[in-house]
């Protein structure tokens, strides 16, 4: 090793998804792919860091340190990442102890400008990841897939459950799996991969099911989610996963939970509900549920929602479309119940969840903010604590 040596980045084959999410964020297109991998161009990479945080499965967070970057046709031919070289010398392995922290320190200062490396709360369960991929995805089968939003809403979205029999899939509540969409687009390349969170607890749909349940929305045009949609009972699919490390459940039975989605978002909710409800249903924390929907109708689970024990989940349902009623998101919600929301985000135990349309996301922090002000707490400080400690997790699209 000498002075040539250089730092590199790379993306982890295994994992990747190919959904194209970093080649798009890429400014200064550094990131290209072929029909096999996504790769990153050494010559061209500054490592400005914005592909990080968009990337849903962390494929994407990966560095050597090399005495010669890898070419793109290298990157190509992987099916997984080399491991890290050995330096040759005493001095050399200086180096490369200095661009590791080099590293870290790229990494810290990217991670600051979301707010903090998102990290999962202190008590959740260790996540299994990865365990298949495309190249050896399991088969799961289609044991149930039925339509959760009323039959005249706009909607159509449908609570559809997969059974993974003998093969091993752990999960735990807030983490995703990845469907393989049979076929080929236009351009003859095989569909990329699409994440779904589940929407069940750990020890699936009933206890001690070897499934997971998934809440799908057909969108228009959508290959994976009408793919999804369509699937009739007893038919096999392609998982990949499981993924998800930090936007996990607390297991502290003490812990409140503040849970902010619209539309599907409330997949990993459903989860987390269930889980309390089998494991703790005598837990101390409050769970809290702020659910935002254009009409009851349009309201994935809005049935079984109501049949919810108020012990269990506290419910506030938001519309925004209901005729007569005014507009109503789940920030506004968030305002109304400034008293509660503001005692609880004092407490230590809290932890906040915000799951759905990317627009939320600044509104809910502004309602934070302002309750916060409100209050006499300092919002940003304890946002900045609570992400700090797993306590704040937001995954929107
Ligand atoms: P809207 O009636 O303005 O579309 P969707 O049905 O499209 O998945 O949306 C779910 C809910 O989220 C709808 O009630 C929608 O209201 C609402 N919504 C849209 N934009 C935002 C936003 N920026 N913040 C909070 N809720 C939003």
């Amino acid at each position: 090793m000498n002075a040539t040596v250089l730092k590199q980045h790379l993306i982890d084959p295994e994992i990747c998804i190919r959904c194209n999410t970093c080649e798009e964020t890429c400014p200064i297109d550094a990131v290209t792919h072929d029909d096999n991998n996504y790769v990153v161009d050494a010559s061209i990479c500054n490592y400005c860091m914005d592909c990080i945080s968009p990337c849903p499965t962390g494929a994407i967070d990966n560095w050597r340190v090399v005495a010669r970057a890898y070419s793109l046709e290298e990157q190509f031919s992987w099916e997984e990442l080399p491991p890290q070289q050995h330096a040759a010398t005493p001095e050399a392995s200086d180096v490369v102890e200095t661009l590791e922290d080099d590293v870290a320190a790229i990494l810290a200062e990217a991670h600051k400008g979301v707010g903090g490396k998102a990290i999962a709360p202190a008590s959740a369960t260790k996540p299994t990841i990865n365990l298949y991929n495309r190249g050896k995805p399991a088969i799961a089968t289609v044991r149930g897939n039925y339509r959760i939003t009323a039959a005249e809403a706009e909607t159509d979205t449908r609570h559809i459950i997969l059974d993974f029999r003998d093969q091993s899939f752990p999960v735990i509540e807030g983490q995703s799996i990845g469907i393989v969409p049979p076929g080929i687009d236009a351009s003859g390349k095989p569909h990329v991969v699409r994440l779904y969170s589940i929407a069940s607890p750990r020890d699936g749909e009933k206890p001690n099911a070897n499934n997971v349940a998934l809440t799908v929305k057909r969108e228009p045009n959508g290959i994976c989610s009408n793919y999804l949609c369509d699937l009739a009972k007893g038919a096999e699919v392609q998982v990949t996963g499981p993924f998800g490390a930090t936007f996990l459940m607390p297991n502290d039975p003490a812990a409140n939970v503040i849970m902010i989605c619209t539309g599907t978002g409330s997949a990993p909710f459903r989860a987390f509900t269930e889980r309390r409800r089998r494991a703790m249903p005598q837990a101390p924390g409050k769970l809290l549920l702020f659910f935002g929907a254009r009409r009851p109708e349009e309201l994935p689970y809005f049935g079984p929602l109501q049949k919810v024990p108020p012990r269990l989940l506290t419910q506030h349902l938001c519309y925004s479309r209901v005729a007569g009623a005014p507009k109503t998101y789940v920030q506004d919600r968030i305002r109304v119940e400034s008293d509660m929301v503001g005692n609880l985000l004092r407490e230590p135990a809290t932890h906040v969840y915000i799951c759905g349309l990317k627009g939320m996301e600044s509104g809910v922090d502004e309602a934070f903010a302002d309750i916060c002000r409100h209050a006499a707490i300092d919002w940003n400080a304890v946002k900045g604590e609570m992400r700090a400690s797993g306590r704040y997790h937001v995954e929107t699209y």
